[in-house]
């Protein structure tokens, strides 16, 4: 349709990947591989079979172990290239990646190894395909909030190559006042900081996300149309939800696709944007989430410009930067 080849040919901007979630099983069993490591799975396929998840948490503990392949710097390097190159074919020109420190020093691979393997290959992508980038470490809240402070500490040295912090893992049970103090000291630091909420978590964790955290973005958020105070808010800030479609439906936040709330969200005034989050995991990345969200909820023209340019407008880009994309 028109529509498609409108969003397969705008200029679009990615603000929720996990890089390790964007680990595709070809990938992970060539590392493997590389590695020495034994996977669990006799083949990619096997292991594609295994990604059909009851809740956030039965996704994790396979994001989690699929992670442990990853070892190298080039190990890190290669995965940040694979989701470039695939950035790069869906015309993403700029991009705000996670990645999950916590993740790998717990198994021992320094924090510099991974940092240097992500940002030699942004830095790459940058240069070869034009795409500009920021990098966000994101805090495992399932962990205590000293070890996301020995986290920060580590992380230290390396400020100049981290553009700001987030909150990801296992959200209930684990709310954002779990992290005021770390937010504050990142705050203290002029590190820009953004949070999981509203993802499985009740509108409640985003209020405090907002009061105790100080975002300024909220990544997910889909539970905030639960909370008419708290929509009016996010509303009136103009805050932004960085909102993945496929994958609220993959972790069965809502049961199919036609039943995602996006276009409420719109229609409520809400600076909405779409977004993969684990593409290798969820069955797709930014312009497939789009594209399918175009056809299943029957999104106007004007609703997809509006998306995809509040991305833009929620980016880090500078001011400048902004207006020469809008
Ligand atoms: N939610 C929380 N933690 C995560 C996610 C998510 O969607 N993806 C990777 N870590
Ligand atoms: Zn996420």
């Amino acid at each position: 349709t028109d529509l498609a080849a409108l969003i397969r040919r705008l200029p679009k901007v990615e603000l929720h990947l996990h890089i390790e979630g964007s680990f595709e099983p070809e990938l992970m069993f060539a590392l493997a591989k590389r590695n020495g490591v034994a996977l669990p799975y006799s083949s990619v396929e096997a292991l594609r079979a295994a990604y059909d998840f009851s809740n956030l948490q039965s996704f994790l503990d396979l994001y989690y172990a699929g992670a442990n392949v990853l070892i190298t710097e080039q190990d890190f390097y290669d995965l940040t290239w694979a989701y470039l190159e695939k950035a790069h074919a869906d015309n993403i020109v700029h991009t705000e990646i996670f990645f999950d420190p916590q993740t790998h020093t717990a198994r021992g691979v320094p924090f510099a190894t991974v940092l240097n393997g992500i940002h030699r290959a942004l830095e790459d992508g940058k240069s070869k395909f034009g795409i500009s980038y920021r990098l966000i470490m994101s805090f495992l809240r399932h962990l205590s909030e000293e070890d996301g402070f020995a986290t920060l500490d580590e992380a230290m040295p390396h400020l100049d190559r981290i553009d700001g912090v987030g909150l990801d893992s296992s959200e209930q049970g684990n709310p954002p006042e779990k992290f005021a103090r770390l937010f504050e000291r990142c705050k203290q630091l002029g590190l820009p900081r953004v949070a999981h909420a509203g993802e499985e978590g009740p509108p409640e964790y985003v209020w405090q996300a907002l009061d105790l955290l100080d975002v300024s973005r909220i990544d997910h958020g889909v539970r905030s149309l639960e909370d008419a105070a708290l929509v009016k808010r996010l509303a009136e800030t103009s805050m932004p939800l960085t909102v993945c479609p496929f994958s609220n439906v993959r972790l069965k936040v809502f049961d199919k696709l036609a039943d995602h709330n996006l276009k409420q969200l719109l229609a409520q005034g809400l600076m909405a944007t779409v977004n993969s989050d684990d593409p290798a995991y969820f069955g797709g990345y930014l312009q497939d989430n789009l594209l399918a969200c175009a056809e299943v909820l029957d999104l106007s023209r004007d609703e997809v410009l509006t998306l995809v340019k509040n991305s833009f407008i929620a980016s880090w880009l500078s001011a400048e930067d902004k207006s020469r994309w809008l």
